[in-house]
């Protein structure tokens, strides 16, 4: 299955049940702590979508989703930190409770200029959900409020993850080929 993707793949780091197993984990604790909360997810395009869809479908309380799109300039594998809105949320977010949802914390700028945006427009309060968090690389003063892995400092593709747009509908997370980014 997926030959001319997995031959790009050195290992798999975490399978499709592994990811079914946690996901489920992550969303029961997240309705027991938005309980009578006004919940919304807010999906960053486009590494989340896969988590995001999964992850929703875990959450047992009346919740809403938008989607949030930015670009940290460039397809390669290292964040600028310079972050530009390439599609913003739809609605206002006075009375919410925010919840991001991204796919990978690493040097955690992105969120952290995203989370600083989102503050100025007074939600009731902003958490992180991460797929993963690669913390060895953070510079940024950040930290995931859940997260469902802790992964080591390799380029990881699948599951929504993405190395210029592509590997992104591999159903589970490996480790990226150095020769495929270096070559
Ligand atoms: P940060 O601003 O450095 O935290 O970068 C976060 C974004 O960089 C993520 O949303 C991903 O799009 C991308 N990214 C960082 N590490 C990886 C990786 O190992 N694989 C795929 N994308 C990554
Ligand atoms: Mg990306």
């Amino acid at each position: 299955m997926n030959s001319t993707m997995e031959k790009d793949i050195k290992r798999v780091l975490l399978s499709q049940e592994e990811i079914r197993e946690k996901v489920a984990e992550v969303g029961a604790k997240i309705s027991a702590d938005y309980a009578g909360k006004n919940l919304l997810l807010v999906g960053i395009l486009k590494g989340s979508v896969v988590f995001m869809s999964d992850l929703m479908r875990a959450i047992t309380l009346p919740a809403s989703i938008d989607f949030m799109s930015v670009s940290s300039y460039g397809s390669g594998v290292k964040s600028s930190g310079v972050v530009r809105i390439v599609k913003d949320l739809e609605q206002a977010l006075e009375g919410y409770d925010l919840l991001l949802v991204e796919d990978i914390l690493d040097s955690g700028l992105t969120l952290s200029y995203l989370r600083g945006l989102l503050q100025n427009r007074h939600p009731n309060s902003i958490r992180i959900v991460t797929l993963l968090n690669k913390s060895a690389r953070r510079t940024a003063d950040i930290q995931p409020d859940y997260c469902c892995f802790e992964v080591p400092d390799e380029f990881v593709v699948g599951y929504g993850l993405d190395y210029a747009e592509k590997y992104r509908n591999l159903p589970y997370v490996g480790i990226l080929k150095e020769e495929v980014y270096q070559g």
